[in-house]
């Protein structure tokens, strides 16, 4: 994170990395995201596994070792649990004690689930910590987290999932749907400024962990959509000149001066197909939250992949 951070800084445009976002406050401003009238993403795909948990499950094959990817409070998995009913259940998440009391919770509700927490960062290359041939594998990844990477390296990314779950396995993914702008920018600039506290808290971490002194009232959360690159961007702006310490390195900010702290890509179903093929999968189906009787289009999509490398 040190380097990471000061790299960041160092940058034209400065930069921090989205996932340094989730320590424990972080996590629990996430969730608290998530409960927003105007965070539709998370009640939409919630949504869309209740409806179509059993298709899902179909495709997905039972008795699975299946891996979710960013499982933060495995809320999700809950709604698919039954209908899938996994032999192994393998959440993998960055923020540890987030994920032992999340994971804890589940292997109390489901007795009969193996639940192995596995602590790691997905998004650099981790080794399982099993040798489980005996089970089929799957992968979960829900929330459009997969909307925070550059295409580049969610191309990577899928890259290594396919190759964790093997020929044939089957990926689980949702996906947030371009769309309105104004719905997408009342998403991630929330009245009740729990998106703002979410991504002040970065700083709040940076000072605590790499002995920094970010004024945390000199900064602004800002967030808009870039369409040129059909993601929404969020940055802290500096509200005057001013110079920062971290871990013993000054920097200097500009009055409007932004730091770019996250991404989140919008794909339509067919741009998204089209980053899949290239990282080796093949659309196998899609469910959205389009409705048959009205003319709004889908807000949020989840794919089912097929891994053919
Ligand atoms: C985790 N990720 C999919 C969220 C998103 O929508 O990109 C993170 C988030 N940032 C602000 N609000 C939510």
């Amino acid at each position: 994170m040190r380097a990471d951070v000061l790299h960041g800084l160092m940058l034209p445009q400065k930069r921090l990395a989205a996932k340094y976002f989730y320590d424990a406050p972080g996590s629990r401003l996430f969730d608290a995201i998530c409960e927003l009238e105007e965070y539709y993403p998370t009640r939409t795909e919630i949504d869309i596994l209740r409806r179509h948990g059993a298709a899902m499950a179909e495709r997905l094959g039972r008795d699975a070792l299946l891996v979710e990817l960013g499982s933060g409070s495995s809320l999700k998995i809950r709604v698919l649990l039954e209908a899938l009913s996994p032999a192994v259940y393998m959440p993998v998440d960055i923020s540890k004690d987030h994920l032992l009391h999340s994971a804890e919770s589940l292997a109390a509700t489901f007795p009969a689930l193996q639940v192995h927490a596995v602590c790691a960062d997905y998004s650099v290359p981790f080794e399982l910590p099993v040798d489980d041939h005996e089970h089929p594998r799957a992968a979960f990844f829900p929330g459009s987290s997969v909307g925070n990477f550059d295409p580049a390296d969610a191309e990577r990314l899928l890259r290594r999932v396919g190759d964790l779950v093997g020929p044939e396995g089957r990926l689980l993914v949702g996906v947030d749907l371009v769309k309105d702008h104004r719905i997408l920018e009342a998403a991630y600039n929330d009245a009740a400024g729990v998106t703002a506290d979410f991504n002040l808290n970065l700083l709040t971490r940076i000072n605590r962990e790499l002995d920094a002194d970010f004024d945390l009232t000199g900064f602004r959360h800002r967030a808009w959509f870039n369409p040129a690159s059909s993601r929404i961007e969020m940055h802290l702006i500096s509200t005057r000149e001013q110079h920062v310490v971290v871990a013993g390195q000054r920097f200097t900010f500009g009055v409007e001066e932004s730091i770019h702290t996250e991404s989140s890509y919008k794909y339509s179903v067919d741009s998204f197909h089209q980053l899949a093929g290239r990282a080796g999968f093949e659309a196998e189906q899609v469910w959205t939250d389009a409705d048959a009787d009205s003319d709004q289009p889908p807000l949020f999509s989840v794919h089912c992949l097929v891994w053919r490398g």
